[in-house]
């Protein structure tokens, strides 16, 4: 009869549904004959940021940090530390000591940077980071310290020296103007200059993921990469320094900032990339770079997320089709809320609750589909990040001519930390795709500012040695 008949259309529409949403969800699943692919495209990268003449034209930068050593416990000192670049703007106090009871102890502050600041001119926010500066320096009551500084930059820097880095691009939202081109140890300096209340000692800029490493290879000699799987994505490793060639000399070893974001910027990674990519990119502060980092990282996977949501609404296959002011609006799913989405405890009720509260109106349908997006997103992001790391493990392994490679890497980020797959997922891919080696990860406590701090003591330490 009449009712058999329509209920048969609405079965068919909704398969129908669940096939095309399928079909959009499966662009993002990468088979592993794909992600060994995306592995040797990362190999070939790294060699062409490493050579001399392929260098200036490529991609993923393998910038020297001159950190040539990880620590070995002489370390020792008050040092201050600054973190910009992360989820939070900190400045910290760190305390090393040497010896048969060596010891980190750590006090910081976490400061807002204002949208208006990160967005401003550089004289403001170098101004403003010197104001936090002052400000912990008196919640501390050591105004007249003229302490030894270490500054957790974590953007690309081209570095000349320990304490000399050249802001090349900025990346995840940050965009003050007359930075890039700068070294921004020199605005640094001139932002103290400008208060005239305090001096410094800047002894080194450091990237998070040296940071990481260093902070990590304290506790574990065997760490020599860092990796941050948060707001944005990268990593750093012990580089042979006969293959570094964009810098003198030939022994021994120097930590390597790869810059790894910025992967795929030159075309090589336009067969996976989805047009949801496409979109995130071009609505990006930055568009057309960081594409990598655009697939894989904290700040992006919400966006992506929310691309995808979009144009299923569009399609009526969710929301009922409305699509709503918050889905329209930029970085709603942050890195906390696909982390709860995705949460295996979470019932479905839970889902849509969460959904709610961002304002989004779901059925229980719709809560399905949208854990189903998050899931497939966060996926291939670990999957992809977890091909870079095997790429990396691999040169390693070759440089050292081994048949098998141990080795420790040093992690931080909140994607990281938080999410409940993603560290589990990059492990097993890396595992997969660089069986010849044994790669353990380490959650870095705190890695930004100890890591800057243990490298300013060695910074110390040798400006002492070159004054003598
Ligand atoms: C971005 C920055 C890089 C940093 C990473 C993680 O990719 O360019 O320097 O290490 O984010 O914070």
């Amino acid at each position: 009869g009449k009712g058999a008949a329509m209920v048969t259309a609405v079965a068919y529409r909704l398969a129908e549904q669940s096939r095309q949403i399928a079909q959009t969800l499966a662009e993002f699943q990468l088979t592993k004959a794909q992600l060994l692919e995306v592995k040797e495209r990362m190999r070939a990268e790294i060699q062409r940021g490493l050579s001399k003449e392929t260098h200036e034209l490529a991609s993923v930068k393998m910038l020297p940090t001159f950190v040539r050593r990880t620590p070995d416990g002489t370390e020792n000192g008050d040092f201050l530390a600054l973190d910009l670049g992360g989820t939070n703007f900190r400045v910290l106090l760190v305390k090393i000591r040497s010896g048969k009871r060596r010891s980190v102890e750590m006090h910081n502050k976490i400061y807002a940077i204002p949208l208006e600041v990160m967005q401003g001119t550089g004289e403001e926010l170098f101004d403003h980071i010197v104001h936090c500066i002052s400000d912990f320096l008196d919640y501390m009551g050591m105004k007249n310290a003229r302490l030894p500084l270490g500054f957790t930059f974590s953007f690309p820097c081209k570095q000349t020296s320990l304490d000399a880095g050249i802001l090349i691009k900025w990346t995840k939202g940050f965009k003050a103007t007359d930075c890039e081109g700068e070294d921004v140890v020199g605005l640094l300096r001139e932002g103290i200059k400008r208060r005239e209340e305090f001096d410094l000692d800047v002894v080194a800029v450091v990237n998070d993921t040296v940071g990481t490493m260093m902070t990590c290879a304290y506790e574990e000699p065997t760490c020599e990469i860092g990796l941050i799987a948060g707001t944005g994505s990268n990593a750093c490793y012990m580089e042979e320094m006969r293959n570094i060639e964009t810098i003198e000399g030939n022994e021994g070893r120097m930590c390597v900032n790869m810059e790894w974001g910025a992967f795929g910027d030159n075309g090589c990674l336009d067969d996976i990339r989805t047009k949801y990519d496409e979109a995130v990119d071009e609505l990006s502060f930055n568009a057309g770079k960081q594409k990598y980092e655009k697939m894989c990282s904290g700040m992006y996977l919400g966006e992506i997320v929310r691309n995808i949501l979009i144009d299923l609404t569009k399609r009526g296959f969710l929301f009922r089709g409305q699509i709503s002011e918050t889905l329209k609006t930029r970085g709603i799913f942050e890195t906390k809320f696909l982390s709860q989405i995705e949460s295996d405890r979470l019932a479905l009720l839970q889902v849509r609750s969460i959904l709610q509260h961002l304002g989004l109106d779901s059925t229980c349908d719709d809560s399905i589909i949208v854990k189903e997006v998050c899931g497939t997103v966060s996926l291939r992001a670990a999957q992809l990040c977890g091909a870079g790391m095997a790429a990396v493990v691999e040169k390693i392994r070759e440089n050292r001519g081994l048949d098998r490679l141990e080795i420790t890497v040093g992690v931080d980020g909140t994607l990281y930390k938080l999410h409940p797959h993603f560290s589990r997922i990059m492990h097993q891919t890396v595992k997969e795709l660089a069986p010849k080696c044994d790669v353990n990860f380490l959650l870095s406590e705190d890695g930004s500012g100890k890591g800057a701090a243990l490298i300013t003591a060695v910074g110390c330490r040798l400006r002492q040695q070159e004054q003598q």
